[in-house]
């Protein structure tokens, strides 16, 4: 597809923004009461007492450190990603909160996720987080057997997995999302399907259910367990897939599946390639600065302790780049792209400041190897695709 750096035409094009993208916040809890073995998310294992309150003022000060870059723009989500942003208390989300709404404009409707891990969950810490103002939950349940869960090294039964979605429910959550892995250590088609039944029988509005991957720096990579093999991983993704859209689960991503009104907005945005601040240990960052015309992307320290010791100073950033226009176009497809919904040549003119002549070269390479389908100004990936 699109390679390097060199430009696709001629020329030498500039980024002309009509106006930025919708702008959304990241932010990051970097601790884990476990390392599960397949998790190469930037998350550690909590030694000692978890320093909650000095980690909400670094995330403060880092947002206060950010406040130029989104200057006149009103956030549209929010989400706390992990890590498990659930080990902290009610207390100190609602201090989080307090002071982004007093550094930022927030939209009327804005959607507020945290992560929570059933094994971190009691009803009382619910009932904070939704008077916090968290409006959705992300549920890790990742299996619903007892025998996979131990395999994965997760911190909880499928009893306590059960007793976080009652509990998100009596709190008053009637939006949150479960998340579900398939491919499991010695997993069969029916066990995975099994999951599946079980997890959709809980009426979530949204379920993540991703395949397991064997990512690098992880303990699975080192020592691999036995997965399912291709042709059952296969299977499974078939009869999952036809079951999901039966009990009315529409697929909007490749991993992403909502009931009508539910998709995620928040990841909805990253797929749009619209706006992000991130704040926390090790989050990343992307913002159109349409007067310098560029496309930032920014990533702070990834380690707990160094990040605590700089948050909210220039030592805290650990990297930073401006998008060239071939890496403007490759990241708008390769994130519009895994949306089954596609994108339209204008949206890639607007979220990118470039102008469809840009793209379209490569579009129709791909249409032509059966890759893209290409109707009007539609382009969708195929399921060859
Ligand atoms: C950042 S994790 C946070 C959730 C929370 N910490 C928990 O585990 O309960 C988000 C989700 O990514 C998925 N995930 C993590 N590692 C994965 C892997 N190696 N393969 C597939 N999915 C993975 C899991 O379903 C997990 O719930
Ligand atoms: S609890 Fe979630 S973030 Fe933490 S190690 Fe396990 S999968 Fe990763």
């Amino acid at each position: 597809m699109i390679r390097g750096r060199r430009p696709l035409l001629p020329g030498n094009p500039v980024f002309r923004f009509k106006a930025p993208p919708p702008l959304s916040l990241y932010i990051h809890f970097p601790w884990c009461a476990r390392k599960c073995p397949y998790c190469d998310f930037n998350s550690h294992v909590v030694k000692g007492e978890l320093p909650e309150d000095q980690y909400i003022d670094a995330l403060l000060m880092d947002l206060e450190q950010e406040l130029p870059a989104a200057w006149g723009r009103t956030v549209q989500t929010i989400f706390m990603g992990g890590g498990t942003p659930s080990l902290f208390s009610p207390q100190a989300i609602e201090k989080l909160l307090s002071g982004i709404r007093a550094r930022l404009p927030l939209h009327p409707d804005l959607e507020i996720t945290l992560e929570a891990n059933p094994g971190t969950v009691e009803q009382e810490k619910f009932y904070g987080y939704r008077e916090a103002g968290i409006n959705r939950l992300s549920i890790g349940l990742q299996s619903l057997n007892d025998v996979h869960l131990r395999e994965l090294g997760r911190i909880h039964s499928s009893k306590e997995a059960l007793r976080a979605v009652h509990c998100a429910r009596q709190a008053g959550f009637d939006n949150f999302n479960l998340d579900l892995m398939f491919g499991l250590p010695k997993q069969t088609v029916e066990q995975a399907v099994a999951d599946l039944h079980a997890v959709i029988d809980l009426q979530p509005t949204h379920l993540s259910w991703y395949q397991l991957t064997l990512e690098p720096n992880t303990l699975f990579y080192v020592h691999p367990p036995t997965l399912p093999d291709d042709d059952d991983k296969w299977e499974m993704q078939h009869r999952g897939h036809s079951l999901l859209a039966e009990q009315g689960y529409t697929q909007y991503e490749v991993s992403a599946f909502a009931t009508v009104g539910y998709r995620c907005r928040h990841n909805l945005n990253y797929w749009r390639f619209g706006d992000y601040l991130g704040i926390g240990a090790g989050a990343h960052g992307k913002i159109t600065d349409g007067g310098h015309g560029v496309i930032r992307r920014t990533w702070k320290k990834r380690n707990p302790k160094d990040y605590l010791a700089s948050a909210g100073t220039a030592a805290c950033i650990d990297g930073q780049r401006e998008l060239s226009e071939v890496d403007t176009a490759f990241e708008f497809a390769l994130n519009a792209l895994r949306l089954k919904e596609g994108f339209n040549l204008s949206d890639f003119e607007s979220a990118c400041g470039l102008q469809r002549e840009w793209l379209l070269p490569v579009l129709q390479q791909a249409s032509k190897d059966g890759l893209l389908s290409l109707d009007g100004d539609t382009v969708k990936h195929t399921e060859q695709g």
